[in-house]
């Protein structure tokens, strides 16, 4: 079961050509609701005009190789270690989620274009890989939908409550989870296989109302962070200031008169206490 390509045992079904196009729409679908959403809520004319904004408060140039180191931190941080997540357990749950999401549509375009029909052997490692994507996505994604999710970890709502936000993790949930039922069951044409069709063509196709771009803007939202703090803009914010230090209580002279000479480092108020208050 799990060493079978089921997609090649379904070309007896269905033909080869059929599958590939599916997989070509569910791309355009994901193209098509992306430039949607940016066109939608103008997130792409915004953050040009916010870095635009920045530049001209910037303190210094950032070069173009501190732009590449940049870039790279980000790639490596952010984008495949979910270095954003300051909290150990959303990380690990998003890294499941993400990189299994990841390995089960590359394996699935893989065995579907490269391994079609039962005529051409599929080496055992992909529906290997195949599973394994499905079973960390849904691992990563039931983690994070019954006990992370700020609704229910930190506002105690319950975890039935649904919302359109919702859509793009029930997506992921509904199509790792039928698809690991359509193969756990032997594959082929039966109603397993209709819902797991259904389910990823509600993930693909609903770019435009949930939260799946978020993989795209992400990135980018982490690379303009990095570049404001470089090039001492900061969104106008102020610098972090040491408290004991004498040219800054100059500056300030309310901060010694209420705390004194040495004031403590009390930290980041939102690490103070985890919000849990219902
Ligand atoms: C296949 C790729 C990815 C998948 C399947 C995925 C999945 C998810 C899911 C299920 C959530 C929770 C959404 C919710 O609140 O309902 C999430 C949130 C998040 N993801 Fe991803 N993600 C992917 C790629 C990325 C990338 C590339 C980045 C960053 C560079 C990223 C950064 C984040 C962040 C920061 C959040 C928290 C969002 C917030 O609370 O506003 N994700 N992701």
């Amino acid at each position: 079961m799990f060493t079978s390509n089921h997609f090649a045992e379904l070309s007896a079904s269905i033909p080869t050509i059929y599958m590939q196009g599916y997989i070509v729409v569910m791309i355009l679908l994901v193209m098509g609701g992306t430039i949607l959403d940016m066109i939608h809520k103008k997130s792409a004319q915004y953050f040009f005009e916010n870095a635009k904004k920045a530049q001209k408060s910037a303190k210094r140039t950032v070069d173009g190789g501190e732009k590449v180191a940049i870039a790279t931190s980000v790639l490596v941080k952010e984008v495949l270690t979910s270095g954003e997540f300051s909290n150990p357990r959303r990380r690990l749950s998003h890294l499941l989620t993400m990189w299994g999401t990841i390995i089960f549509i590359v394996t699935t375009a893989i065995m579907i274009f490269c391994y079609p029909t039962s005529a051409t052997p599929t080496p055992t490692l992909l529906p290997q890989l195949w599973h394994i994507g499905a079973l960390m996505l849904a691992v990563g994604g039931y983690w994070f939908w019954f006990a992370i999710r700020v609704d229910v970890a930190a506002e105690g709502l319950s975890w039935f409550r649904l919302e359109r936000a919702d859509l793009f993790i029930l997506s992921l949930l509904a199509t790792s989870t039928f698809a690991l039922i359509w193969s756990f069951t032997g594959g082929g044409l039966t109603v397993y296989f209709a819902l797991f069709i259904l389910s990823s063509t509600v993930l693909f196709g609903g770019v435009y109302w949930s939260k799946f771009a978020h993989m795209f803007f992400k990135p980018a939202a982490a690379y303009q962070k990095k570049i404001i703090m470089a090039d001492g803009s900061r969104e106008n914010l102020p610098p972090d200031y040491d408290l004991t230090d004498p040219e800054v209580q100059r500056k300030f002279p309310d901060v010694p008169m209420y705390m004194g000479k040495n004031p403590p480092n009390m930290g980041l108020c939102i690490k103070a206490e985890r919000a849990n208050h219902y």
